[in-house]
């Protein structure tokens, strides 16, 4: 009797995949700086509103984050883990335009139109990560499914913001 056993595949510590390992930890990097920037920009914006109606949305932005400081952490973490090295500031580039202060600090629409923008490309390079590392790195893809849940449920909420300014003819 043979007893069949799949062989383990090499993983992306494996000398065979340090090319993959490499390209793994720029992802890692870009994830990296996006929620850093994304500390910046929510930051600025749970900050600048004004007006009654802003509240509710300050007071979720404040909690937010929290967690995109805390994905920060584990992304450098991460990076660190595979060898790489988490980059200094200088590296950094800024890309969400979209999160900018608005004209009117009552144009909370704005804010809230930003937010979502910026969940939904973290959740789509966050899928990419998870792509990427099929087979190959299945602790960093654990790591990044339980992130892209959190930034699934900020942009949930935030539609649902939206959908109420709409409702109303706000937005
Ligand atoms: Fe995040
Ligand atoms: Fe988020």
């Amino acid at each position: 009797m043979t007893v069949e056993t799949k062989s383990p595949s090499a993983g992306i510590f494996a000398p065979e995949n340090s090319e993959q390992r490499e390209e793994l930890i720029e992802l890692l990097k870009k994830g990296y700086w996006m929620e850093i920037e994304t500390v910046m920009s929510y930051t600025a914006n749970s900050i600048n509103p004004d007006g009654v109606r802003a509240q509710e949305i300050v007071e979720h932005l404040e909690e937010d984050i929290r967690d995109e400081l805390g994905h920060a952490q584990q992304f450098g973490r991460r990076i660190k883990e595979l060898y790489g090295v988490v980059p200094g500031s200088l590296e950094f580039s800024a890309e969400q335009s979209y999160l900018q202060p608005p004209e009117q600090q009552t144009d909370v629409v704005h804010v809230i139109r930003g937010v979502i923008e910026a969940e939904s490309g973290a959740i789509e390079h966050y899928q990419r990560i998870i792509d990427f590392c099929d087979d190959l790195d299945l602790v960093t893809q654990d790591m990044v499914i339980d992130i892209q849940r959190d930034e699934q449920r900020h942009k949930r909420l935030f539609e649902g913001f939206l959908r109420e300014y709409e409702a109303e003819g706000r937005a």
